[in-house]
């Protein structure tokens, strides 16, 4: 038994969640927690609604209401969707959590005391319009490394985290002129102290994905430079000193305590309060699941506070993923372009976004989703291969045997089943999620075949038992696949696991037991999986809502 730690990014709270986010960061982590949940390893899986920063004062400005509004409108928003599409988080809790700060004050203090944090005075950018400060997102401006469009804390383009007084051409957000600066005092987390023991530390990690080991190391290797880790702005965390009500704490800084503040939470929640501890200072493997915007947060910021802090688990692996994008222009909630999530479960099953999503996972480069390709391997796919074989076999067992059938297995069929559900299982292990559920399409496919190759309609006349076998053949096969699906799409991997007669959770099953045998249960005639799409519907629907 192995602990595994899985770390989700945790989603602004200040809009509905996105197809983006749930492709590159929820998916993922979810197929990866079910499968480890299934193999029989202990999972605590975590995250959370990330309620501070300039992300929320912002949207909350120009919806002119107050923060608190915001959050708590997306964060039930957030759980509810989290919920419909079947993910399951140990804990998903939020940052506005009493318990949180409380962590995260004893986290500050501790690295405080221990000198990797220090005050210093620094000059800010400054809007005279507005007569305020301009923190991470009030600022827009030029990255001075790519030349690309950034952002205060950091360009939208490469992916590096700035300080506001870098970017070129500096505008205020809210009234587009140019800033000037002005003095202030901040608390700085001492990062360059923590090259050598970094660097040290990737040294094993030559298992992690290219994109994120190459950009990891670079960055280090370009130096790292201290950083401010509190605000001029009223919304967020106290800072635990005095002389600094007025200031909060940087929301990246606190957001990625919540891994740990989570994790205190649901040892808690589950009457052990102590538990955190094995995951936290006993043998545990910690995965965070992001999106490639979010590496360096994981990948050298939150490792250097917790070898900071001392005592605690560093990340094990950090499988980012690129972006998906919307045929072909990026995702973006500032400038509406989008698939959110509320809008999107509100027309298709849970199951077909996840299925689409997992073939077109953007795991090593950026994968586009447009509606042609959703509707085309929803229906020539899901449908079409994996939906239509368990379909006929199930129906075709109901009707002429009303139970699975005995029989002797095809040992050759028995064979390639082994071979998938080792397959996949090794796949999700090494997070190669796209390359699973191919797995599991090809055995469907494998299945479809045999069912045409021993053309059970014709053997039954012929041989009762002979079609018995291949009967029970063909449902084991269904089986195996319902089995090693449930990381994927577990509703209907529910469904199919009724259908063959079982009760109780497939999610509940171990992974081993895809290898069983099927045991003699009644079957009832079953009922269709997928729903066919058709384009032209979709598209007038967009077409409409443009
Ligand atoms: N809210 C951030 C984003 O959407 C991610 C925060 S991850 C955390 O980009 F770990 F810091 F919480
Ligand atoms: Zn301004």
């Amino acid at each position: 038994m192995e602990r595994i730690f899985i770390g989700a990014a945790w989603p602004y709270a200040n809009g509905p969640l996105h197809l983006g986010t749930l492709a590159g960061c929820l998916l993922p982590a979810d197929i990866f927690g079910r499968y480890h949940r299934m193999k029989g390893n202990s999972v605590l899986m975590v995250s959370g609604s990330d309620e501070h920063g300039t992300p929320i004062t912002l949207t909350a400005e120009k919806e002119k209401v107050e923060p608190k509004e915001i959050v708590e409108r997306y964060h039930r928003q957030h759980k509810k969707n989290i919920e419909e599409l079947g993910i399951v988080f140990e804990n998903f809790t939020r940052t506005s959590k009493p318990s949180h700060k409380k962590v995260v004050h004893d986290f500050f203090l501790k690295l405080y005391e221990k000198g990797y944090i220090y005050r210093k005075k620094m000059l800010a950018a400054y809007c005279k319009h507005c007569s305020r400060f301009l923190p991470d997102r009030y600022i827009e401006g030029i990255c001075p490394y790519c030349g690309g469009k950034a952002r205060g804390d950091q360009c939208d383009v490469c992916g590096k985290t700035l300080d506001v007084l870098e970017l070129k051409e500096p505008r205020c957000k809210i009234c587009g002129n140019e800033p000037v600066t002005k003095e202030t005092e901040h608390f700085f987390f001492k990062l360059s102290a923590f090259e050598d023991e970094l660097l040290k530390w990737l040294e094993d990690k030559k298992f992690w994905r290219d994109n994120v080991i190459n950009f990891t190391i670079n960055w280090i290797k370009g130096g790292l430079k201290d950083r401010a880790i509190t605000r001029d702005i009223e919304w967020g965390i106290p800072v635990p000193v005095e002389g600094f009500e007025k200031k909060r704490i940087y929301v990246w800084f606190e957001a990625v305590i919540g891994y740990l503040s989570a994790s205190k939470e649901w040892a808690e929640s589950v009457g052990k309060a102590e538990k955190w501890k094995e995951w936290w200072m006993e043998e545990a493997k910690h995965y965070y699941f992001l999106a490639k915007d979010n590496i360096p947060f994981h990948t050298i910021i939150w490792p250097s506070m917790l070898m900071g802090y001392g005592g605690l688990n560093l990340p094990y692996d950090v499988p980012a993923n690129e972006y998906l994008t919307l045929s072909g222009e990026q995702f973006s909630k500032s400038r509406g372009i989008g698939i959110w999530i509320p809008d999107i479960l509100s027309k298709f099953d849970a199951d077909a976004i996840r299925y689409y999503l997992s073939v077109n996972m953007p795991e090593k480069h950026d994968t586009d989703w447009t509606w042609e390709d959703f509707v085309a391997k929803n229906n020539n796919e899901l449908l079409g291969i994996y939906g239509n074989f368990i379909h006929r076999v199930l129906t075709f067992a109901a009707k002429n045997f009303g139970e699975i059938p005995e029989g002797e297995s095809d040992e050759e069929i028995v064979k390639e089943i082994k071979k998938m559900v080792n397959e996949v299982g090794n796949a999700i292990q090494a997070c190669h999620f796209k390359e699973g559920i191919k797995r599991i399409i090809k055995l469907a496919q494998r299945g479809n075949q045999y069912f045409n190759e021993k053309a059970p309609w014709d053997l039954i006349k012929e041989s009762k038992e002979k079609c018995a076998s291949v009967l029970h053949t063909c449902l084991r096969m269904v089986k195996a696949l319902a089995i090693c699906s449930t990381p994927y799409m577990p509703h209907s991997a529910q469904k199919i696991w009724n259908m063959l007669g079982y009760e109780g959770s497939i999610a509940e099953q171990r992974w081993e037991e895809a290898l069983e045998d099927v045991e003699k249960n009644s079957l009832a005639k079953p009922t269709p999986l997928f729903k066919k799409l058709e384009l032209k519907d979709i598209v007038q629907e967009e077409v409409q809502k443009a």
